[in-house]
């Protein structure tokens, strides 16, 4: 997606050869009219497979998938990150693990947003190791329903996550693909 790649150019910083800043409309401050122009996108590509609801990862997934949401006239569903696990049989849950941040959080998602007649579209900003998108995966699948793709905003392709999701056989589509970052540097595959 040409104009997000230029934003990405434009307002972005590589932190280090692993780590992408881009605080000033994604992550932190939020440019609307651009999260709508990403609904856009994912909706001519995804509004072929069928998706009942999307699901999207707390926090910064959210902005990019109500936009998607609302073009493609789809449920949403934000799973939570709790600390803790609190099984009291009204939620799934699963442990992920953040590379990037060290630490474990517990994916959740309420039984009563989900069925098995399910066919989920995942939405999320970054894609780096894919340890969020493989929790929210085993969310969809523990309650028997189907994960129908999976969006991205900006994937760090030199990092494991695409090739894990790829071989399990899902359909990833992602609007920015970083080949490498460096001092100054942002380079797109
Ligand atoms: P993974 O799911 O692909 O394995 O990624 P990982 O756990 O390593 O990422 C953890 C958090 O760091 C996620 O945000 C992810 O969006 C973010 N992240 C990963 N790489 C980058 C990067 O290069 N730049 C930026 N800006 N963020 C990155 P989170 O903890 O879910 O936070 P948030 O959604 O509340 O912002």
């Amino acid at each position: 997606m040409e104009l997000l790649k230029k934003r990405i150019l434009d307002e972005g910083k590589a932190l280090s050869e692993n780590v992408l800043k881009v605080d000033s409309f994604l992550n932190h401050g939020v440019d609307a009219k651009l999260m709508y122009e990403i609904g856009t996108e994912f909706k001519n590509y995804f509004e072929k497979h069928n998706v009942t609801k999307i699901f999207t990862i707390e926090s910064s997934g959210i902005a990019p998938t109500v936009m998607t949401a609302m073009q493609m006239e789809l449920p949403m569903v934000t799973l939570k990150k709790q600390s803790s696990k609190i099984l009291n049989g009204e939620v799934y849950q699963t442990t992920v693990h953040s590379f990037t941040k060290s630490l474990d959080y517990q994916l959740t998602l309420s039984k009563k947003y989900i069925s098995e007649d399910d066919n989920i579209l995942i939405i999320d900003d970054f894609l780096a190791n894919g340890e969020a998108a493989l929790g929210a995966i085993r969310l969809v699948e523990e309650a028997g329903a189907k994960v129908a793709g999976i969006g991205i905003v900006i994937e760090k392709s030199f990092q494991p996550g695409r090739k894990l999701l790829e071989d399990k056989g899902y359909d990833i589509y992602s609007l920015a693909r970083i080949k490498k970052l460096g001092k100054d540097l942002i380079e797109f595959i």
